[in-house]
C-alpha cells in the first residue's frame, strides 16, 4: 500500500514546515514535495491542516480491576476512543496479581488486549509485592518482552503500596536491567490516617476525597522517590503530578542535573477543586488520585510544561461510570473507584487551552504528547516523530475545526465527560496507524485487532 499525504504542514518537536509524506506499507518512506502520484493507492489532501505524529499516551488503565469493579473501557472501546482523539499508541498498566507473579499479570494483560486493540499498545508492569521471584522476572520482562518500565505505588496501603525498602531494591534492579521506574507518589500511610479520621467525623461526601489528600502528601512522596532514585543512581518518572509543591521537588532535582521526569494530565491543567462542590453525588465524577487542586496550581503546571520541568502530558484514563460504579461510594467517599476518563480529549484540550492560549508552542505540544513519552518509554524513533523509517502513525489535524466535548458524542463507554459542554478549537480529522487509516474525515474505519503489541526498548533520556 502506497499513500501520499500532500499539501500539509508537518509539525514535529523541532520544526514546522510544508511537506508531503510518502508512506509505503506501515512506514514513512520519504518526506519531500510533490511525489509522483502514479502507482499510489491513496492520496490524502492535508491542505490547511497540520500533520502531527500520532500522540502517545503512556498512562492508561483499560479493563483494569479496582475497588470491586473494572474500568469501563476494554481494549477495544478504549483504543477506539484514543484513536478518535489522535492517539496512536498507548502504554497500559499490566498488574501483578496479589500473591502472584509478574508474568501472570503480564499474560493476563495480553489476553485482555488480544484481538481488540485498534491502535498499537505496550505494557508497563505494576509491581505490588516484592518476592525473590520478582527481581529475575523484571530482567526477563525488560530483556525478552519489551516491558521496559515498572510502576510502583507509594499509596493505597494494603493493596498496591510498596514500602521504601522494596522501592529501593526495585530501583537497584532497574539500574541493572535498564528499566525505568514510574512512581505514583503520594504518602499512602498518612493519607489513610487522614481518611479514617474524616470518615469517623461523618465526612462521607466526594469532596472529602480531595480534602484528605493534601498536596504535601504528594510532595513528600515525590521528594522521597527522587531521593531513593538518587541514592541508587537511576532515573525516575513521576506519574500524574498534580500540584506546585510536587513540581518544586522535581524542579529542584532537575536543577541539580538529576534524571527526574514528571508527567501531568489534562484534568490538573483545566479543572480545579471546586468541581467537588457540584450538587449531590456529581463530585464523584472528579474523584481521581491525586485529586483536583486549587486553581492557582494550574498556572504553575503550565509554566513547568513550558519551562521543561514537566516532560509529558498523559491522560491517566481510568474510567468508571457514575451509575453503578462511582455509586459504590455513595455513602463513603473512600469507596468511590479512583479515576477519570480522558483518553479521547487530550490533544484537543492541550491544543485549544495550551497552544491557542499561548501557554506552550505547537512544537512543545508535540514534544509533550508524542516525542517525549515515546523517548522515555523506549518507543522512539519508531513512534513519536515524523521521519523516514518511523511508523506511519499520523494525525491530520484541523486547527480551526470546532467540537463540543460531551458524553453524548464521545467514544469511551463511560457515561459522563469531565469536560461536558466545553467547546474546543482544533480537531483530529484523519488518523493513521502504521499506514492504515483508523479515522477518516471523522468517520471510524479502523478494526479491532489491527493494533499490535509493541516490544519497547530501554528508555532514552529527554
Ligand atoms: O485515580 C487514579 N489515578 N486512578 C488510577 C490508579 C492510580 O492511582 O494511578
Ligand atoms: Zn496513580
Amino acid at each position: 500500500m502506497r499513500t501520499i499525504i500532500k499539501n500539509g504542514t508537518i509539525v514535529t518537536a523541532v520544526g514546522t514546515y510544508p511537506g508531503d509524506i510518502l508512506i509505503e506499507g506501515e512506514k514513512i518512506s520519504a518526506i519531500g514535495l510533490a511525489f509522483p502520484a502514479e502507482q499510489t493507492d491513496k492520496i490524502i489532501d492535508a491542505a490547511g491542516k497540520y500533520v502531527l505524529p500520532g500522540a502517545v499516551d503512556v498512562h492508561t488503565h483499560l479493563d483494569a480491576p479496582q475497588m470491586g469493579t473494572v474500568t469501563a473501557d476494554d481494549f477495544e472501546s478504549g483504543t477506539t476512543a484514543a484513536a478518535w482523539g489522535g492517539t496512536t499508541t498507548i502504554v497500559d498498566f499490566a498488574t501483578q496479581p496479589r500473591g502472584g507473579s509478574l508474568l501472570q499479570g503480564y499474560e493476563t494483560w495480553h489476553r485482555k488486549a488480544a484481538g481488540k486493540a485498534v491502535i498499537d499498545y505496550g505494557f508497563h508492569m505494576v509491581i505490588r509485592q516484592l518476592n525473590e521471584q520478582v527481581l529475575p522476572e523484571m530482567d526477563l520482562l525488560v530483556r525478552d518482552e519489551g516491558v521496559s518500565s515498572f510502576k510502583l505505588y507509594m499509596s493505597y496501603p494494603g493493596d498496591l503500596m510498596v514500602g521504601d525498602a522494596e522501592i529501593f531494591r526495585i530501583l537497584q534492579r532497574s539500574g541493572e536491567n535498564g528499566g525505568l521506574v514510574c512512581m505514583h507518589a503520594e504518602n499512602g500511610d498518612v493519607i489513610d490516617l487522614i481518611v479514617k479520621k474524616a470518615l469517623a467525623e461523618g465526612k462521607i461526601a466526594p469532596k472529602y476525597h480531595a480534602l484528605t489528600r493534601p498536596t504535601k502528601a504528594e510532595a513528600e512522596a515525590t521528594h522521597r522517590a527522587i531521593a531513593l532514585a538518587e541514592m541508587v543512581g537511576v532515573p525516575v518518572y513521576i506519574v500524574h503530578l498534580s500540584c506546585a509543591d510536587a513540581l518544586e521537588e522535581v524542579r529542584d532535582a532537575r536543577q541539580l542535573g538529576l534524571p527526574v521526569y514528571a508527567e501531568t494530565c489534562p484534568h490538573y491543567l483545566f479543572l480545579s477543586i471546586e468541581e467537588y462542590d457540584r450538587p449531590g453525588f456529581e463530585g464523584a465524577k472528579y474523584v481521581m488520585t491525586p485529586p483536583l487542586r486549587e486553581k492557582w496550581h494550574q498556572d504553575v503546571l503550565w509554566k513547568g510544561l513550558a519551562g521543561r520541568d514537566v516532560s509529558v502530558i498523559s491522560t491517566d484514563h481510568c474510567p468508571f461510570c457514575i451509575r453503578e460504579q462511582k455509586e459504590i461510594g455513595l455513602n463513603d467517599f473512600s469507596l468511590i473507584p479512583n479515576g477519570a476518563p480522558g483518553i479521547e480529549s487530550r490533544l484537543m484540550l492541550v491544543y485549544d487551552g495550551g497552544v491557542r492560549q499561548g501557554r506552550i508552542t505547537l512544537n512543545r505540544m508535540v514534544e509533550l504528547l508524542s516525542t517525549n513519552p515515546a523517548r522515555l518509554m523506549g518507543l522512539y524513533p519508531r513512534k513519536g516523530t515524523i521521519a523516514p523509517g518511523s511508523d506511519a502513525d499520523l494525525v491530520i489535524f484541523d486547527p480551526e475545526a470546532k467540537l463540543v466535548l460531551s458524553a453524548k458524542t464521545h467514544h469511551t463507554r463511560v457515561d459522563y465527560n469531565l469536560f461536558e459542554g466545553r467547546e474546543v478549537t482544533g480537531v483530529p480529522i484523519t488518523v493513521l496507524s502504521r499506514g492504515q487509516t483508523v479515522i477518516e474525515d471523522r468517520v471510524f474505519v479502523g478494526k479491532a485487532g489491527n493494533g499490535k503489541y509493541i516490544k519497547r526498548d530501554h528508555y532514552q533520556l529527554v
